[in-house]
């Protein structure tokens, strides 16, 4: 029998939040946390899974209960679509996660084998740094390599996506798979949700004395709930009002005025700059790259649609040219929350409050991650500030009454890969 042990990162999002089911543009990048999956073959076609941090829920399914044809039928004395226990949406709690991607591989005509799965984690959970994904892309690539399948990264986004939107039922876009299976170390990575292609842009905070800190607000938000469903439908909407097939492929904002709901006017809105944003980073990042390495590599915005790669300016000349860049990317991610908090209306009261603190103990920016009502802030700090920011945050979360917030590191980390393997 042989062993695979797989690790796959989190992410934080630099800019581009609700972008990616718009076919806009986001600039995540991995974390150094993740999860890692330890799966063992086994010939009987079951998925036996555990997690250290679940160890009183062990679920254990049959591959072929989970199987593409079974899927759509429906068993006696069960809810429409269930067959054994085990269709989308009956597998209980966090192992619908790596049932999902066993099915979804299935169904995408990959031929696994079962497999007993050890999962761990240093990430926390409804946290916005894509917890969820790191667990479907490290199990993916476990089931895919213990059955000796090379299935292209691009791809197996794709179909661990399917399993969170089907087998799941959140119906997330594409950015915390690709991030998880496509980012670069010491990279941020502008992705085109409508073309997925991709670049690579250079992003080292500490070689401008910045530190990327995300702030756990510990909330905890679910993506399964209403909210963020509901923003995608208002969404759609907007675009169909709008005579487009999605808003990210709309370039100017003015476009907006023509919706005569506020709300919709408001979602567009975000949803048309937040994406611009993440190409006017990229863009200031890949300058700031070129600058480095003394090479002119033109704009990370890939030219799509005829647009300009990016509204503003980075700034600054050779002196201190990373400081202004990172100066300049923490305005955006202000401007970022800005649109977050009052155009799209995700944001919750500890984001909000972090974001003040932060900023007004030095940070060059922060924003919200993730799909909001709960999560993570990132904030971009110059290092002599870090401290400050640190403590002046529990100081205002602990006088509120809320939960202490958390610190991770954010670390631009390289993707998935693979740990281990053994013959036994
Ligand atoms: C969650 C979803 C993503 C994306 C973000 C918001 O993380 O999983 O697909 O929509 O929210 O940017």
């Amino acid at each position: 029998m042989s062993t695979e042990v797989w690790f796959a990162p989190g992410r934080a999002n630099l800019m581009g939040e609700h972008t990616d089911y718009n076919e806009g543009f986001v600039l995540p990048f991995a974390l150094a946390q993740g999860v890692t999956a330890t799966a063992t073959a086994r010939a009987d076609g079951l998925l036996a899974l555990r997690s250290k941090q679940k160890p009183d829920d062990p679920v254990t399914v049959s591959l072929d209960a989970l199987a593409p044809g079974a899927v759509n039928g429906s068993a006696p004395g069960s809810a429409p679509g269930a067959v054994n226990g085990y269709a989308p949406g009956s597998v209980p709690g966090w192992a619908a996660y790596p049932a999902g991607v066993a099915w979804a591989l299935r169904a995408a005509g990959f031929d696994i084998s079962g497999a007993s799965i050890d999962i761990d984690s240093d990430l926390p959970v409804g946290a916005g740094v894509s917890s969820s994904a790191a667990l479907e892309c490290s199990v993916a690539l476990a089931l895919c390599s213990l059955s000796g399948l090379s299935v292209p990264r691009e791809q197996l986004a794709l179909i661990a996506k399917r399993a969170e939107n089907e087998f799941v039922g959140a119906p997330t876009g594409i950015i915390d798979q690709s991030a998880a299976l496509l980012c670069q170390e010491g990279h941020a990575m502008l992705l085109d949700c409508g073309t997925l292609a991709r670049t690579q842009v250079p992003f080292r905070p500490s070689a401008a004395g910045a530190v990327a800190l995300i702030i756990d607000t510990r909330v905890t938000h679910a993506l399964v709930s209403g909210e963020y469903a509901a923003r995608r439908t208002e969404c759609e909407e907007a675009a169909r009002l709008l005579g487009v097939p999605a808003l990210g492929l709309v370039a100017d904002a003015g476009a907006v005025e023509a919706l005569a709901d506020p709300v919709l006017r408001r979602r567009a809105r975000h949803v048309i700059t937040d994406s611009a944003r993440a190409r006017s980073i990229a863009s200031a990042l890949q300058r700031d790259g070129d600058r480095g390495e003394g090479a002119g590599r033109g704009d990370a915005g890939g030219g799509r649609r005829g647009e300009g790669a990016g509204s503003g300016d980075a700034g600054g000349g050779r002196d201190g040219e990373g400081v202004e860049t990172y100066r300049y990317v923490g305005g955006l991610l202000t401007e970022g929350h800005v649109s977050l908090r009052d155009d799209f209306e995700v944001s919750w009261p500890q984001a909000d409050a972090a974001v003040d603190v932060a900023i007004g103990s030095g940070a060059y920016g922060a924003k919200m991650i993730g799909g909001g009502f709960g999560g993570s802030v990132l904030a971009l700090i110059p290092v002599e500030r870090e401290a400050t920011v640190r403590s002046l945050l529990s100081e205002t979360f602990s006088e509120r009454g809320w939960t202490a917030p958390e610190f991770l590191d954010a670390v631009p980390s390289p993707a998935a890969r693979r740990l281990g393997h053994a013959d036994r």
